[in-house]
């Protein structure tokens, strides 16, 4: 079956998703009439929040942005193997820094590999957010009992106010 060129998956750890993550998200929808986000395992990071909670996280802030036609799935695997399941035409990814740079250099080539039909879309992160990471408003929210200014919208504040006891 030929892909969808009307559908993108858009996979990630999302511990937490951040407004880097909704922007993404939103300037995909302008590309790709459908957008599945896939919430993936990346053996190299241990996450704080169960793929449970970040799919319940992804889903309310989705909601809150009112962007339309995304389904958020967890997936296990390879994200070339989910995409091609899927039918998607394109793996969406963001670009923060030369340093993102090599690495979906490296897994753009290895996914075109593994599924030849797809296509990877890469987009520059917004000035606002190429500084932000899950990871360092884990940190703030953790070690400094507080939010980074403009990081996450307030459904994801809660799970942290939650989680991290402030
Ligand atoms: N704005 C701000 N921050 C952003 C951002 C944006 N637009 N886009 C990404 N980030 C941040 C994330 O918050 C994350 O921060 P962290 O490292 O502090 O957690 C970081 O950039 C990159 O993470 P993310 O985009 O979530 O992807 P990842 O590098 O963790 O990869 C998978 C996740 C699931 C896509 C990847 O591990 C994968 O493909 N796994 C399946 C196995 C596979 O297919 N491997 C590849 C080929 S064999």
């Amino acid at each position: 079956m030929a892909p969808d060129r009307h559908l993108a998956v858009y996979p990630g750890t999302f511990d937490p998703p951040t407004y880097g993550h909704l922007d993404i998200l939103t300037r995909s929808r302008r590309l790709f009439d459908r957008v599945i986000v896939g919430i993936g395992r990346n053996p190299e990071k241990r996450p704080s929040f169960t793929v449970e909670e970040r799919m319940a996280m992804l889903e309310a802030a989705i909601d809150e942005a009112e962007i339309t036609g995304v389904q958020v799935e967890a997936f296990d695997g390879l994200t070339a193997d989910f995409a091609h399941e899927r039918g998607a035409a394109a793996i969406v990814r963001a670009l923060r820094s030369v340093t993102d740079f090599e690495l979906e250099f490296a897994l753009d080539i290895a996914n075109s590999k593994l599924a030849p039909d797809l296509e990877t879309v890469l987009l520059i992160a917004r000035p606002e957010y190429t500084h932000l990471s899950s990871t360092f408003v884990r940190q703030a929210a953790e070690q400094g009992r507080r939010l980074i200014p403009g990081s996450v919208p307030p459904s994801v504040e809660q799970y942290l106010r939650k989680r991290y006891g402030f």
